[in-house]
C-alpha cells in the first residue's frame, strides 16, 4: 500500500503564522504536524509516499528531507488548491494501480492507522473511512450510516448535518477512487470534495466501509486547535533532560532538548524546551513548548506554543498563546510609556 500525504493550500485560518510557513510544517510540541502523519503511515507498513505541496514547495520539501525516513517519499506539485480529490488526480501516475490511504497533513491522531490499516486489508473494501462523534459536525464532512453502520451518504460542511459522525481526514482507497475523482464537478466551493468522490462511489455500488477513530483526534486548522494539540501531545511526553539546568526547580515531565539552558527558573511539566534556548529567570508551566533558539527572560509562559528563535523579555505573564518564529517581545522604560506594536497581517494581540 502507498500513502498520499497532503500538505498544499493556503493555511487562511492560521495567519498570520501562514504567511510565511506551510500550516502543516507548524510545530507541536516541537515537531512539524506533518511529521505525525508521515510517523503513522510507515508504522501501518507503507514504504512508498507521495507528499502533495502547494504554494510552500521548497519548505516543504526542506524540511521532509531534514529528518531520515524509513520509506522513499516522492514530493508531487499541485499548485493552487483544487481540492481534495483534485490532489489525487495530479498524484496519479505516483498512485498507478495500487491501493493507498491518503492522510490529511494537517491532522493528528492519538492512536495511529494501524488497526484501520489492518481492518482495510483484511475487509477488502473499495474504500475505508475514519469517522469520529464530534458536537459541531458542521465544521467537516459528515457520513450517515445505516443501522448496520455501513456509510449511505456524505455530505462536506452540510448545514443541517444528518449525523454526528465527522469524517477525520484519513481515508483508504482502491485505484478505482481515481475514476471517481474524474467524475464529479467542482463543489459550490469550486474544489473537487474528496467528499464527493465517495459519495459517487456509494452511488455506483462500490463498497465504503467506515472506521470509527477511539482516541483523539485533531484537525489543527486554527490557532486553537494547534494548542489542543500541542495539549494533547505533552501530555504522553516522557521526561528527558538533556541541556543543562542551573539553579531551577525542574517538575513533572520535562523535555530539555541538547544545548538548552536554564537557569533560575521554575519548569513545571508537561513541557518541552527546544534546542539552544536559554530560559532565565522565568516560569514555563505546563502545556508549553518552546522552539529551538529562543531566548525567555522575567517572564511566565503557560499553556503556549512559542516557534524557534523568538525573545521573550520581562514580558509579565503569557498564557494560552500561539508565537510565531523570530518574535520579539519586551517590556521597557523608553517615554512615552506604552505598547508598541510591530506586527503582521491578521495577527491579533489581547492585552
Ligand atoms: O480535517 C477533516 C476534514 O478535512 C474533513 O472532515 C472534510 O470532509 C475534508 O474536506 C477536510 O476539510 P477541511 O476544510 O479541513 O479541508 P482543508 O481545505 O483544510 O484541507 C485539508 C488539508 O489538505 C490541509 O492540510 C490542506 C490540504 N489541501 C487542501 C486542499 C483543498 C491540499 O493539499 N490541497 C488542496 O487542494
Amino acid at each position: 500500500m502507498k500513502a498520499l500525504i497532503l500538505s498544499g493550500g493556503h493555511g487562511t485560518r492560521l495567519r498570520p503564522l501562514t504567511y510565511s510557513q506551510q500550516k502543516q510544517l507548524i510545530p507541536v510540541a516541537n515537531k512539524p504536524v506533518l511529521f505525525y502523519a508521515i510517523e503513522d503511515v510507515i508504522e501501518a507498513g507503507v514504504d512508498e509516499i507521495g507528499i502533495v505541496t502547494g504554494p510552500n514547495r521548497e519548505q516543504v520539501i526542506e524540511t521532509v528531507n531534514s529528518a531520515e525516513w524509513d520509506a522513499e517519499i516522492t514530493f508531487i506539485h499541485q499548485g493552487e488548491p483544487k481540492g481534495l480529490a483534485h490532489a489525487i488526480l495530479v498524484a496519479e501516475e505516483f498512485l498507478g494501480d495500487e491501493e493507498f490511504v491518503m492522510y490529511l497533513g494537517d491532522n493528528i491522531l492519538r492512536d495511529g492507522i494501524v488497526d484501520h490499516a489492518r481492518k482495510f486489508r483484511e475487509n477488502d473494501p473499495d474504500s475505508l473511512i475514519l469517522l469520529t462523534e464530534v458536537d459541531d459536525p458542521s465544521r467537516f464532512g459528515v457520513a450517515e450510516l445505516d443501522e448496520n453502520g455501513n456509510v449511505v451518504r456524505l455530505v462536506e460542511k452540510p448545514k443541517i448535518p444528518p449525523s454526528n459522525f465527522a469524517l477525520v481526514g484519513i481515508y483508504f482507497f482502491k485505484p478505482v477512487i481515481i475514476e471517481a475523482c474524474k467524475s464529479i464537478k467542482p463543489s459550490w466551493r469550486n474544489e473537487l470534495e474528496i467528499t464527493d468522490a465517495i459519495q459517487w462511489l456509494v452511488e455506483n455500488g462500490y463498497s465504503v466501509e467506515a472506521s470509527i477513530v477511539r482516541g483523539w483526534w485533531k484537525d489543527t486548522g486554527k490557532p486553537e486547535d494547534i494548542l489542543e494539540a500541542n495539549r494533547l501531545i505533552l501530555d504522553d511526553i516522557r521526561e528527558r533532560i538533556s541541556g543543562e539546568v542551573a539553579d531551577s526547580t525542574v517538575i513533572g515531565r520535562v523535555v530539555v532538548e541538547d544545548g538548552a539552558r536554564i537557569v533560575n527558573s521554575t519548569i513545571k511539566g508537561p513541557c518541552i524546551i527546544g534546542r539552544n534556548t536559554k530560559i532565565e529567570n522565568a516560569y514555563i508551566g505546563p502545556y508549553t513548548a518552546i522552539g529551538n533558539g529562543c531566548v525567555i527572560r522575567d517572564t511566565e509562559i503557560e499553556d503556549s506554543v512559542v516557534l524557534d528563535e523568538s525573545v521573550i523579555e520581562r514580558a509579565g505573564r503569557i498564557v494560552e498563546s500561539l508565537i510565531g518564529r523570530g518574535v520579539r517581545i519586551k517590556k521597557d522604560s523608553i517615554k512615552p510609556s506604552g505598547h508598541r506594536f510591530v506586527i503582521g497581517d491578521n495577527s491579533e494581540v489581547i492585552l
